[in-house]
C-alpha cells in the first residue's frame, strides 16, 4: 500500500485536537502562531512538544528564542485561531482583526487574555523530524481558567458536546 500526504492528513483529521497560540516575544512585539500538534510528554521533569513546520517563522523563533508560551484557546477564540494560521497576518492587527491581547509574563513571554490554559516553556530539546521540528520544553508554570476548549476535527473548529 503506497499512502499519499492527503490520505495520511485524512486519517490524522480524525483524531480531534484542542487548538493553541504558541506565543514568543521578540523585543517587545508579540509573534503568535496556531498549532495542534501538540502534547504532554512527561510528568518528573514536566515536559510538553509542539512540532512546527521548518518553513515557518516560528521555527526560527523558538530556536532563537528558547523560551514560549503555549495558550489553549478557548470556543470563543475561533477568530484568534485564524489570525494566527493565516501567514499574511501582521501581528498589529491582532487586537483589532481577531481581539487577541497579551500580557507579559515575568518570564517575559506573550501570555494570551481570555484563553483555556497558558502554559509557560523553556526549550529543553529540539528533534529534527522530517519537514517538522519536535520542540521539546520545560513546563516552568501554568495558568487554568474556566471555559470550554476549540476544538479541531476532521478540518473544521468544533465545540465539546455532551458527555458519553
Ligand atoms: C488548526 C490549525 C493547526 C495548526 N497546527 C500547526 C502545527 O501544529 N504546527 C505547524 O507548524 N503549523 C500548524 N498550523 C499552520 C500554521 O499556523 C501556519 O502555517 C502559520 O501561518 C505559520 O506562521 P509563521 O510562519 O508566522 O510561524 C496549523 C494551522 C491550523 C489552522
Amino acid at each position: 500500500m503506497s499512502l499519499n500526504q492527503q490520505e495520511f492528513r485524512k486519517a490524522m483529521g480524525c483524531f480531534a485536537t484542542g487548538v493553541t497560540i504558541v506565543s514568543v516575544d521578540l523585543d517587545g512585539e508579540v509573534h503568535g502562531m496556531t498549532a495542534n500538534a501538540f502534547a504532554s510528554v512527561s510528568l518528573d521533569p514536566l515536559l510538553v512538544l509542539v512540532c512546527v513546520d521548518h518553513s515557518t517563522k516560528t521555527h526560527a523563533h523558538l530556536h532563537a528564542k528558547k523560551r514560549f508560551g503555549v495558550n489553549i484557546l478557548c470556543d470563543d477564540q475561533r477568530p484568534i485561531s485564524e489570525f494566527y494560521s493565516n501567514p499574511e497576518r501582521r501581528h498589529e492587527r491582532a487586537e483589532a482583526e481577531a481581539g487577541a491581547r497579551f500580557e507579559c509574563t515575568r518570564h517575559g513571554t506573550p501570555m494570551l487574555h481570555g484563553s483555556l490554559a497558558y502554559l509557560e516553556c523553556r526549550l529543553h530539546s529540539a528533534q529534527n523530524a522530517g519537514d517538522h521540528t519536535i520542540f521539546i520544553a520545560e513546563v516552568e508554570d501554568v495558568v487554568v481558567n474556566d471555559g470550554d476548549p476549540l476544538l479541531y476535527f476532521q478540518g473544521k473548529y468544533r465545540r465539546v458536546g455532551e458527555q458519553v
